[in-house]
């Protein structure tokens, strides 16, 4: 009997290793899949195609006997894997993640076949037509990119694909990496082709051990489908800036993780000063299916507006039916959250979703029906951002969380410009002096983190809120790159819809 059971890490972490030993033990022959992304639901075991999760040793003998009541029915049929419409994530549940001959059978080089038959330009056409944009957050067009790329003298240039996932509440490309190593090098491969590249790095962060092991065995595996194309793993040290593809190309070449001016683009001089592409894991990831015979058309003919296919939406914080949900552009807030979703875990009312990792603007439930599109969020001050998304239930207190996105901003920032490593450490102090309300610091009982805030100076609270607008604005259009530019969102998404997590009057500050 076979049964599958996932290796990814979030399976792994909720003992999935030792199932799999367990139905092993009982003479069962264990293929360790990827996950299919019902996370709440791993360690899920599949016997069948019929689902059972979240597992546990307790419930081995019920499954195999057929009376566990732990069992979801068949999988592909269960809701959440049914509402979707997975391009990317095609073969997740269903191939063992470092199997040539699972991918080949599951469609698996025939994007990259394609590729070599038809050429750098008509590759460039087609990704262009497909309408794919940069699923790291800021959605430029990949076939664009490809073609300042292909049109940039050579001779040597490379692909690079950003694999520093590093936005809360994210999880698609270490998914990716860990259950289908083989996409992301095909798409990197396809990527090489179309702009006359040999050579390819793999940027990964060192929190994701899993990933890294995978997409090294992966690339020793393939190495001959792949050449002359030769690719390699990076370890990157966890910085969060390093996600920024400057300071990840600064990282890559062993010098401090550190911003550079734009221009030069990196499509020009990159890595080494030379012509690269950097694209994200998702962006690659795609690329296989959309060269494709009549992939590009496919993919295009999906979503809404400029935003075209799909996006491997991720659903976490404190949410019932949290994981990977795949969809076209266009579906709403409310249908992610609340039907796909189910709502919260804890089962409160949702206060607020974070969409776009720490960087992304908090959205109010009145803003629901806003549809999963880059311009629609741009025009409701939002970003989509890779696309995570993270719910908050009524304890949520968004003073604190928007204190916390300029404390992230201090942590983070790499010190390069000034609206930045100064403008989050004042934004913090004058979030702390709005939350006290201008009293004295030792009339109150405040959080640790709070004891740094300074006196107000004399300033009313309605005085400190216009100095914090001012500040994000300076940070919204001075800063150099995304991290201290967008750190403004979260602050000011928060304080406009609940102002009265800031002061106790809320009439203050609208
Ligand atoms: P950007 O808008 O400056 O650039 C987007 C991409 O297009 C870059 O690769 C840039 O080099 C390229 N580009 C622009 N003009 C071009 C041209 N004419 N020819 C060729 N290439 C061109 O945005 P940036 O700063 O790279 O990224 C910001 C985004 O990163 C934000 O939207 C945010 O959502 C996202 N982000 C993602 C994180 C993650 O973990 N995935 C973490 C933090 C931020
Ligand atoms: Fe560095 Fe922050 Fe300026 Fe970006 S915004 S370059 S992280 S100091």
């Amino acid at each position: 009997q076979i049964v599958k059971i996932s290796d990814d890490a979030l399976a792994r972490a909720g003992g999935a290793d030792k199932l799999a030993a367990a139905f092993e033990a009982k003479g069962c022959e264990v293929h360790r899949t990827s996950s299919w992304g019902m996370q709440w639901l791993e360690p899920l075991v599949e016997i069948d195609g019929k689902g059972f999760g979240p597992a546990t040793l307790d419930d081995v003998d019920a499954i195999l006997a057929g009376t566990s009541d732990k069992a979801i029915g068949v999988i592909e049929e269960h809701p959440f894997i049914a509402g979707q419409t997975r391009l990317t994530f095609a073969r997740a549940g269903k191939t063992r993640p470092l199997s040539l001959e699972d991918y080949a059978a599951h469609g698996g080089w025939s994007g990259l076949k394609r590729a070599r038959q038809i050429g750098p330009e008509k590759i460039v056409e087609e990704v262009t037509e497909s309408g794919l944009r940069g699923r790291g957050g800021a959605g430029f067009p990949t076939g664009i990119k490809w073609k300042t790329v292909l049109g940039a003298p050579g001779p040597q240039k490379y692909i690079v694909c950003n694999a520093d996932e590093g936005d809360s509440g994210t999880f698609a490309d270490r998914m990716a990496m860990e259950g289908d190593p083989f996409a992301l090098i095909e798409g990197m491969a396809i990527a090489g082709e179309a702009v006359g590249a040999d050579q390819g790095y793999v940027y990964l962060r060192s929190e994701y051990p899993d990933a890294i092991r995978k997409m090294n065995a992966a690339l020793k595996l393939c190495a001959d489908i792949i050449a002359p194309f030769k690719c390699e793993v990076r370890v990157g040290a966890g910085a969060y800036v390093c996600g920024e593809e400057t300071s990840l190309l600064n990282s890559l070449e062993g010098k401090r993780g550190e911003v550079r001016a734009k221009p030069p683009l990196p499509a020009l001089e990159g890595f080494m000063g030379r012509p690269t592409v950097v694209n994200n894991v998702l962006s690659l990831a795609a690329v296989p299916h959309i060269l494709m015979e009549g992939g590009a058309k496919q993919y295009a003919e999906r979503g809404m507006g400029r935003s075209k296919g799909t996006m491997p939406v991720q659903l976490a914080g404190n949410i019932k039916h949290g994981g990977l949900y795949e969809v076209p552009f266009g579906i709403t807030l409310d249908e992610l959250v609340n039907k796909v979703g189910g709502g919260t875990a804890s089962g409160r009312p949702i206060k607020a979703v974070q969409v776009g990792g720490p960087l992304g603007a908090y959205i109010h439930p009145d803003q629901f029906d806003i549809p999963f599109d880059y311009e629609a969020y741009a025009a409701a001050d939002a970003l989509i951002g890779h696309a995570g998304i993270t719910v908050f239930d009524d304890t949520a207190d968004m003073g604190e969380m928007a204190r916390f996105a300029m404390e992230f901003c201090a942590a983070e920032s790499c010190g390069k410009c000034t609206p930045c490593r100064i403008g989050s450490v004042r934004g913090q102090e004058i979030i702390d002096r709005i939350r006290t309300g201008g009293r004295k610091r030792d009339e109150l009982e405040l959080a640790p983190q709070m004891h740094n805030a300074k006196k107000n100076e004399g300033r009313s609270v309605e005085e400190e809120i216009g100095l914090l607008t001012d500040l994000c604005e300076t940070m919204k259009f001075g800063s150099l790159c995304a991290l201290g530019g967008f750190t403004p969102y979260p602050v000011m998404s928060a304080l406009k819809h609940w102002p009265g997590d800031f002061v106790n009057n809320p009439e203050a500050v609208e």
